[in-house]
């Protein structure tokens, strides 16, 4: 006894404590990780496949530009004269600064295609529906944070890729009636970027975000819980069920260290591009919108701005809505609902691959509203004509699916999202590709 005690004064650290330490901290390891998950999960939710593990990614990509945006507020300085020179600085004078930058740009860029694509996920299994709505439509908010939190912080390094971008973009606003005007002022503070609009970009992407995506996803795993954990097929209740951990938690840290060791190889081959220093008086030819805005971009070719802000407006309502106007719900947890359903998607997929270049080019060399209709206001004859027969081509392909297809209306619905979802991507790459000076059509071969 008294040896132990000797041992203990002179700074010995003791077996047993250390152990029981050691205990306690996989306790709470077991207790976040249990609050998250339930203690069992059925084989099929086990698929890796299933779910490709792409919220689980999101969360992990969130935790890392947190992460490393906080390291990055040390050394950046968000004023116009100095906001180019201090991300200069960072990586050419601080110790890994050039690679904590890049590793932020990636995770950011690549956030956006993991919430996109675990969004197709979600709709392709049906998982909105039977009580899954509100998670649906947290879900739709997470995403429209997301772009903003890539909206604001583009602008950051203040470049030329990023005064021009965000100039772009936010001479649109100026577009939406009533709030447009005002929501610009209140961005920019007046009519042009600048440091009023830097120091804003900044405290939003710094202050106001973080908070409020954190207490998002929050809600939205508290929701996933309540909702009785992700959706399955429903005929599979008497399925085994294995215990979360270690199970569900291997295979989730599997893909997490795959992730962070990809993220961290691109972000050291690929460094976050930084262009001359911003200057007001010379734009590039083509100005470009950041990449995940060039599909809006393009509409914006091809309909007056009104019309082309209303188009994403209308449909994100009408994805809000989705749940609301589907009852089935035997199909949940099926990839493509049926082998209709997946005859449909086949469709819809060939379609929103042929059917957008097909429509930009015959706009970009024949059509011509304005000029065959001159005695009507641009608003109408490129905005309003256009907008109209965008969304009556909508139902039509969505008639064509259910009575020629004979989709039931949550098949139809799967192939006019995945018809929908196909074409942004076309769009975007048709301006990353095939846009060139002045916004015209090039051949980029
Ligand atoms: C920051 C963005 C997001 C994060 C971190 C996130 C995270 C997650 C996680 C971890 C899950 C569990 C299952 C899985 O991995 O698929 C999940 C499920 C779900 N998410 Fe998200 N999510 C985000 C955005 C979205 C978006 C954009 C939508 C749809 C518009 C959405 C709708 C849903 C729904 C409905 C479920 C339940 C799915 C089911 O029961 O199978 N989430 N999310």
């Amino acid at each position: 006894m008294a040896q132990t005690d000797m041992k203990q004064k002179a700074g010995a650290e003791p077996a047993v404590p250390r152990q029981v330490e050691r205990n306690r901290m996989r306790a709470v390891m077991n207790n976040i990780i249990l609050h998250l998950h339930p203690t069992r999960v059925p084989a099929p939710a086990l698929k890796f496949t299933y779910t490709w593990g792409l919220g689980g990614l999101s969360t992990l990509l969130v935790v890392i530009l947190v992460a490393t945006g906080i390291l990055l507020m040390f050394r950046y300085d968000a004023s116009v004269e100095r906001a180019y020179t201090s991300i200069q600085y960072l990586e050419t004078q601080v110790m890994f600064g050039a690679l904590l930058r890049s590793v932020h740009h990636w995770a950011a860029n690549l956030l956006i295609v993991t919430v996109f694509l675990h969004m197709l996920r979600v709709f392709s299994t049906g998982s909105y529906k039977q009580g899954r709505a509100t998670n649906w439509i947290v879900g739709l908010l997470l995403l429209l944070l997301v772009i903003s939190f890539n909206f604001t912080g583009y602008l950051l390094p203040w470049d030329q890729l990023a005064y021009w971008a965000i100039t772009v973009a936010t001479s649109l606003l100026g577009y939406i009636p009533l709030v447009g005007g005002i929501i610009n002022h209140f961005l920019l503070g007046g009519s042009e970027v600048g440091q009023v609009a830097l120091r804003n970009f900044y405290a939003i992407h710094v202050a106001l975000l973080p908070p409020l995506i954190l207490l998002g996803m929050a809600y939205h795993f508290w929701r996933i819980r309540k909702d009785g954990d992700i959706s399955q097929p429903q005929c599979q209740e008497n399925v085994e069920k294995f215990t979360t951990i270690p199970y569900l938690v291997q295979i989730e840290l599997a893909a997490a260290v795959l992730l962070i060791v990809g993220l961290f190889l691109w972000a050291m081959s690929v460094p976050a591009p930084l262009e001359a220093l911003a200057n007001p008086a010379h734009p590039p030819n083509p100005a470009k919108a950041a990449w995940y805005f060039l599909g809006l971009q393009e509409l914006l070719l091809h309909m007056h701005p009104l019309a082309a802000l209303m188009l994403p407006a209308i449909l994100l309502t009408a994805l809000a809505l989705v749940p609301f106007g589907e009852q089935r719900s035997d199909d949940i947890g099926i990839y493509f609902r049926s082998r209709i359903g997946k005859r449909v998607a086949l469709v819809a997929a060939l379609l929103g691959l042929a059917l957008p270049p097909t429509l930009v080019l015959l706009d970009e060399f024949w059509v011509d509203f304005p000029t065959w209709l001159p005695s009507l206001p641009t608003l109408i004859s490129n905005g309003l004509i256009p907008l109209l027969l965008t969304l009556g081509g909508l139902a039509v392909i969505y008639g064509a699916f259910r009575k020629g297809l004979k989709a039931n209306r949550s098949e139809a619905t799967l192939g006019l999202f995945l018809f929908l979802f196909i074409s942004l991507i076309v769009l975007t790459l048709i301006g990353i590709s095939f846009r060139g000076p002045n916004m015209a059509w090039v051949w980029p071969f």
